[in-house]
């Protein structure tokens, strides 16, 4: 299944993000908070399991991950302070609409040179159950992951919890083969 690949899934959560957007951005005054209260939890735990799973094993896989998975970081920090800014400020600010627009045009640029930079890559340097192993623990990191925004948070997962993530790949790689009786 396509979700079992954590490229798929990842990606296939961009599309989410962008089909929030427009129904945020198409919904009667009324329903507006409730989509955006939608968008704010998706966006927040999608960047909290790249945060803590995804760009700490790029970092550790790509030549010059490093480079790459930094500027991530700080794109996903931009996104992050416009999305706190909006969540704070509500749907019946005067300036939500403006800067909903500043938001999309940040997660989408973000989104794609993910897909370009990391993602296409990363896809090249892993195997298939690797990338199994990395979409249970990212599923696992966003049971857990904050609904809200915390921007700030970017540079404790690639500093502290660096080890971490692939701990969590690593137990997330013996669960599935306990559960295909490989093990
Ligand atoms: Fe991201
Ligand atoms: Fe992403």
């Amino acid at each position: 299944m396509a979700e079992h690949d954590v490229i798929d899934l990842l990606m296939a959560q961009h599309g989410q993000i962008r089909d929030l957007f427009d129904e945020v951005e198409q919904a009667p005054p009324e329903k507006a908070g409730e989509a955006f209260g939608r968008l704010t939890r998706l966006l927040s735990v999608h960047e909290t399991a790249e945060e803590e799973v995804v760009h700490p094993y790029a970092r550790h896989k790509l030549d010059n991950g490093q480079g790459v998975v930094g500027d991530r970081l700080a794109e996903e920090h931009q996104a992050k302070r416009l999305l706190l800014d909006l969540h704070k400020a509500g749907v019946d600010h005067p300036e939500f609409w403006e800067r909903l627009a500043e938001l999309r045009t940040a997660v989408t640029a973000h989104a794609r040179s993910e897909e370009r930079y990391e993602f296409a890559r990363l896809r090249e340097s892993t195997s298939v159950a690797e990338r199994r192993a990395m979409a249970a623990a990212v599923r696992a990191a966003e049971a857990l992951a904050p609904t809200r925004p915390h921007p700030g948070t970017e540079s404790l997962a690639m500093n502290v919890l660096v080890g971490t993530p692939l701990a969590i790949a690593e137990r997330a790689r013996d669960l599935i083969r306990k559960g295909l009786g490989r093990s």
